[in-house]
């Protein structure tokens, strides 16, 4: 008799890349290599300094006990407030889910809408955990290929082709990781109508709304007439306010569901810590000139990173929209990506992801994450143009 089995799920299950090339430029560093950190997505800011105050006070005042499930109470007001004022729609406490990270909040509501076989649309390239949470709820991942010449939105004439009546959700990520697009108001309120005629939800990741350039503003579908009753909106703390290491995130979803999410968050995980989301409370409540700065900077970096790309020779990099990612074309080098960024990574030691990680539409691109000093960036820049020369 052999071992135990392992769910085909869990067996068949793709790691998140970012985490992979992390400890692969790890272990070149421990060996004595100079790496440039390019891969994970994380801002490079500390948590401001009220925000950290306000989760130590918690911590001192004892807020470190079990509590409601759903989220403390303060802090689902709050966020009702502020993102129904950002969206211009009514949002009530009782249709917010807070948690440990925005993560959970893609998954629970997943595995809350999907049976056995619903299919899923999702974007291609995207996020892995959207692959990962369809494949774990027991449905058919049915991904859209992004097109590079729409600024990163779907091909509406694919998505028109995909969706049917076995269509139970589609998931959209505006602006998107990886490919910092922003999907504009008309093709939105395409997606909207598709919903509504095929009768399915909309998840809505929207961790990077505030995360976007050029005085843009990233619409959200929920403030589409008749969408706000179909759609989980997922956003989070992690980006904005530079809080990745707290997990603290929230979706927003019509309460029928929400109701259910907290019944498989209460087994899931329980609560989400109280000294978190006291720094939470603080993070949205208080001062938000801090956005501004940390925007205004991210959009420098921006603008010195594909500046640079560009005036490599076979590499093409359209501006993001939002997001802190670039996602350069680099299809004339006639390479996979994987490769190319395998090489980078070894022979100039800056560490990036594949285009294809985020899915098979992604190959013949790179992501490049810049929350990163210009001097790195320009460094990374220099290092790529020796190696593509
Ligand atoms: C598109 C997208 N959604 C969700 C998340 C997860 O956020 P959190 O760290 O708050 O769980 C990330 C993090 O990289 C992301 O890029």
């Amino acid at each position: 008799m052999g071992l135990p089995g392992i769910a085909e799920a869990a067996e068949s299950i793709e790691p998140e890349s970012a985490y992979a090339v992390l400890a692969k430029a790890q272990k070149l560093e421990r060996a004595g290599r100079d790496v440039i950190h390019l891969e994970i997505g994380e801002p490079d800011f500390a948590t401001e300094h009220r925000i950290n105050q306000a989760g130590i006070a918690a911590i001192n005042a004892g807020q470190t006990r079990y509590n409601p499930t759903a989220g403390i109470g303060p802090l689902r007001e709050a966020i009702a407030a502020e993102l129904g004022r950002r969206s211009e729609r009514k949002i009530s406490a009782s249709e917010v889910v807070v948690g440990p990270g925005a993560k959970p909040l893609l998954f629970l509501p997943t595995l809350a809408i999907i049976e056995a076989g619903d299919e899923v649309i999702y974007p291609d390239p995207g996020f892995p955990t959207y692959e990962a949470m369809v494949r774990v709820a027991g449905g058919k991942g049915v991904p859209v290929p992004l097109v590079e010449a729409n600024g990163f939105s779907f091909d509406l004439d694919v998505l028109r082709q995909r969706i049917s009546e076995r269509t139970k959700l589609i998931v959209l990520n505006s602006p998107s990781n990886p490919t910092g697009g922003v999907i504009p108001l008309s093709d939105l309120e395409e997606v909207a109508k598709l919903a509504q005629r095929h009768n399915c939800w909309v998840l809505s990741d929207e961790i990077y709304s505030r995360m976007c350039f050029d005085g843009v503003k990233a619409p959200s579908v929920a403030s589409i007439d008749g969408m706000a009753e179909r759609t989980i909106v997922v956003d989070g703390f992690s980006k904005t306010y530079a809080m990745t290491g707290w997990r603290l995130g929230y979706g927003v979803m019509p309460e029928r569901l929400a109701s259910k999410v907290n019944l498989l968050a209460v087994h899931a995980f329980g609560c989400t810590a109280q000294f978190t989301q006291f720094a939470g409370l603080e993070a949205i409540t208080g001062p938000q000139t801090q956005i501004d700065t940390l925007m205004a900077e991210y959009q420098r970096r921006r603008d010195v990173l594909v500046d640079g790309l560009n005036s490599i020779t076979g590499i093409s990099c359209r501006k993001p929209a939002g997001a802190f990612y670039a996602f350069p074309n680099v299809q004339s080098l006639g390479e996979s990506s994987e490769a190319i960024a395998d090489r980078l990574l070894s022979e100039t030691g800056v560490a990036l992801l594949p285009g294809n990680a985020f899915g098979a539409a992604g190959e013949g691109y790179l992501r490049i994450c810049f929350a990163k000093p210009i001097p790195e960036l320009l460094q990374a820049v220099e290092r790529m143009r020796a190696f593509f020369g």
